[in-house]
């Protein structure tokens, strides 16, 4: 048996390759609903740019920050490379390569995707909707195969102020950013592929993912580590004459510069610890194991109970940049050069923290019956995820 993920290389797919390793086998499912059986041989086949060595040596390096003591020679021998894009026919995989990929197969991650929010719509579209076409393309020629798929809570689109449930597929009121769009359109292929060849699909919506470890560089950051680089560059580059650079070595106090960010200052984002998430994930796919999976799709929001407030986001970045006033406002009057380089970088955050959005987690709750709710995500934590 064995299981195929792309996006291994990312943010949360070296998180679902350490927690597939971690499990007894590749992420099959045992009699007892957990995640593992006694093959502890099974291989992981990771789809992803660059040649197998390189990314070999990326997902290496990924796991040894992830783990500590990181996962031994034995666990990582299971970890089998190929070269695949999302944005080519049939991945740019060979035919010799699909057997071998194939053969066996019993689950299909598909992990990988381009988040460039404000990123040119071909090549959101290419990765993401062509990308997915192809994985499914890859998983039909593994029968016994299921699909999991990594969407986002982020498909509800523009919908604002409405409780979103895990059914739910409309793109009524439209999307922000072609990314949405892109992931959206993904879904809606899953849906349809799951209906013509009769094969079972699981999809998994995860809100805004977080960690309290600093990303080191090199290494996939989460979007508030992006965030964070932004506005430290920001400093770095317009910071007000020598403010800036006080402000980023930790000399400036009370309101030594106030930076005014666009967005709405009472709104609210659901942010989920990428670590919870992962592990939700993993009891989805045990429990849809153990459940059977007739066929169809079976949607699974991956969210936090609780959305996170922007005011205490804006807290953490004043704590993070002691010396910084962070203003929250839906429009921006005469922005400084500093905030002209975040609105553009940024034109999403005013929408999105508008948003007030809540997310239904009955299937959720269902299928991880017994695990614990994510802990709150507070000041202390954002400030150490900065
Ligand atoms: N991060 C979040 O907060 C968040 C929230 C909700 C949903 N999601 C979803 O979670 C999944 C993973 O996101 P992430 O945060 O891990 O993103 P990420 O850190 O940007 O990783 C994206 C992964 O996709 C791979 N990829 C991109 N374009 C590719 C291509 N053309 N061919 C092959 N591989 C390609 C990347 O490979 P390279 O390393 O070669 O670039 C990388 O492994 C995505 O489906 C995303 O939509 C993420």
């Amino acid at each position: 048996m064995a299981v195929l993920l792309t996006g291994a290389t990312g943010f949360l797919g070296c998180r679902i390759l350490r927690a597939l390793l971690a499990a007894g086998s590749a992420g099959t499912v045992g009699s007892a609903g957990t995640v593992g059986t006694d093959e502890p041989d099974e291989p992981v086949h990771v789809l992803g740019r660059g040649t197998p060595q390189e990314l070999h040596a990326r997902v290496e390096a990924a796991m040894a920050w992830l783990e500590n003591p990181p996962p031994g020679p034995e666990a990582l021998r299971r970890v089998r490379c190929f070269s695949a894009d999302l944005t080519r026919p049939g991945l740019g995989l060979e035919p010799g390569e699909r057997a071998q990929i194939t053969d066996r197969l019993t689950s299909v991650w598909h992990c990988g995707a381009f988040l460039g929010l404000q990123s040119d719509p071909v090549t959101l579209y290419r990765t993401n909707v062509l990308g997915t076409r192809g994985v499914l393309e890859l998983a039909q020629e593994a029968p016994a195969a299921h699909v999991l798929h990594v969407s986002t809570a982020f498909v509800a689109g523009r919908r604002h102020g409405v409780h979103v449930t895990e059914d739910d597929l409309s793109d009524a009121e439209g999307f922000h950013v072609s990314y949405e769009e892109t992931k959206h359109t993904a879904e809606r292929l899953i849906h349809a592929w799951c209906r013509r060849t009769g094969r079972a699909a699981t999809i998994l919506r995860p809100s805004l993912l977080i960690t309290d470890r600093r990303v080191p560089d090199g290494l996939p950051d989460q979007p508030l580590g992006v965030l964070a680089r932004l506005v430290e560059n920001m400093l770095r580059i317009n910071g007000d004459g020598t403010g800036g650079a006080r402000i980023l070595r930790g000399e400036a106090h009370g309101t030594a510069m106030t930076v005014r960010i666009p967005g709405d200052p009472a709104g609210s984002l659901n942010l989920v610890q990428a670590d919870y998430a992962v592990d939700a994930m993993m009891r989805v796919m045990a429990h849809r194991a153990t459940a059977g999976t007739g066929p169809g799709v079976h949607t699974v929001h991956v969210t936090h109970p609780h959305n996170t407030p922007v005011a205490l986001v804006k807290s953490a970045f004043e704590a993070r940049y002691s010396g910084t006033a962070v203003e929250i406002m839906p429009v921006i009057p005469f922005p400084t050069p500093m905030e002209a380089g975040v609105i553009a970088n940024t034109t999403h955050l005013s929408a999105y923290t508008a948003q007030r959005r809540t997310y239904d987690r009955t299937h959720l709750r269902h299928a991880v019956d017994g695990l614990p709710d994510p802990s709150p995500i507070d000041r202390a934590y954002l400030l150490r995820a900065l």
